[in-house]
């Protein structure tokens, strides 16, 4: 293993990488991980120099908070390969503040900027060559933020660990989506952890998704906590509904603290305002959904995340009601994917100044 150190980051490198052994004909989302990680510890009130080592298991006890308490908080982020070899990160310093959002609602100490972002590169440009470059595909890179402290007491620990993993990936859904309203289970309520990519809330939504699963729905739309009326987001996606030429979607942090602010949605409304698509950002009933559906104007329902990137919905059912969306040929799903596909790939100028070069 050979050691150095680049912008205050320690790296050591494998001395075993597992490149050749990928394979990166079947990727299969979320099942592969690269050869190096990112760890930096928290440890009395002090964060410790980050270091860059290779992937590997964790080495902690079973007294460890984060087992307990589910405080740990985490990130969802690519990495893009243009076509002559150059990489960029989307908008990074979103992600960042977010992740520091969460981990203030979880009561855990701000990560410092420099270890995210100049980490994230650092690690980003040693496994480079484990950026996928078929058509969709990208190295996933997944920040995770952790408390350590062994102690079975229910209060915020006093050592915590934030690590960052990277995987090639391609399709996060493959095949229609369909989608179900809950109007039972919630995801998140006013006040609540909602708005924070925190790691209980994925947890809690698999139980209520794995029964829409058996009746045929990938994918749950979460209605608001209290009447079970408004149209939240989709768990892993923000959700946009097209009703005639306009967009609707739910409005997130401040007007509401249930939803997570995507960095996607974010992207989708500026291109869509930009090239001359109204937005409402707004609390969406279901009922004005159906009363489209039945007017034939409910034109698109389409998703939106970093994972997923921007999924066409194909169906929705709200208790007995349910439609099948129409499929169109320049859909705005399609259109928007597409320009925010060209910015992430370098195939296009950027205006917004989103692309972030790490090579
Ligand atoms: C992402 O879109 O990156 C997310 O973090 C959602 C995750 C559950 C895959």
């Amino acid at each position: 293993m050979t050691s150095e150190v680049k912008n205050n980051i320690v790296i050591e490198k494998t001395a075993h990488s597992k490149l050749s052994q990928a394979d990166f004909s079947h990727l299969v989302f979320g099942k592969l991980f690269s050869d190096h990680m990112l760890v930096a510890d928290y440890i009395d009130g002090k964060w410790q120099t980050p270091k860059i080592m290779p992937y590997q298991p964790l080495p902690y006890e079973p007294s460890a908070k984060v087992f307990h308490y589910g405080q740990a908080v985490f990130e969802g982020m690519k990495a893009y390969k243009d076509v002559n070899g150059q990489v960029f990160l989307f908008r990074p310093e979103e992600n960042f503040k977010r992740m520091n959002n969460s981990a203030k609602r979880l009561g855990m100490p701000p990560i410092p900027e420099a270890y995210f972002l100049q980490g994230i590169k650092e690690l980003v440009k040693l496994d480079k060559d484990w950026i996928p470059t078929g058509p969709g595909e990208s190295l996933y890179i997944r920040p995770v933020y952790i408390a350590t402290e062994n102690a079975v007491a229910a209060s915020p620990s006093n050592s915590y660990r934030f690590m960052v993993m990277t995987s090639p990936a391609g399709k996060y859904y493959s095949g229609d989506v369909k989608v179900k309203v809950e109007d039972k289970f919630s995801r998140a309520c006013d006040g609540g952890v909602g708005y924070a990519k925190a790691a209980g809330n994925y947890a809690a939504q698999f139980y209520p998704t794995e029964k829409a699963k058996k009746e045929g729905f990938q994918q749950i739309i979460w209605t608001d906590a209290r009447e079970h009326k408004y149209l939240e987001e989709a768990g892993t996606m923000n959700i946009f509904f097209r009703i005639g030429d306009k967009l609707l979607t739910a409005p997130t942090v401040p007007q509401s603290s249930r939803i997570l602010p995507g960095v996607t949605r974010k992207s989708i409304i500026q291109l869509a305002e930009d090239n001359g698509v109204e937005v409402e950002v707004r609390p969406i009933e279901i009922n004005e959904i159906i009363e489209a559906a039945q007017n034939d104007n409910l034109k698109e329902i389409f998703g939106a995340g970093t994972a997923a990137t921007v999924l066409p919905i194909s169906g929705i059912k709200y208790k007995d009601f349910y439609t099948d969306l129409p499929q169109l040929k320049d859909s705005y799903a399609e259109r928007f994917k597409k320009m925010l596909m060209d910015i992430q790939y370098n195939r296009t100028d950027d205006p917004y100044g989103w692309r972030v070069p790490v090579l």
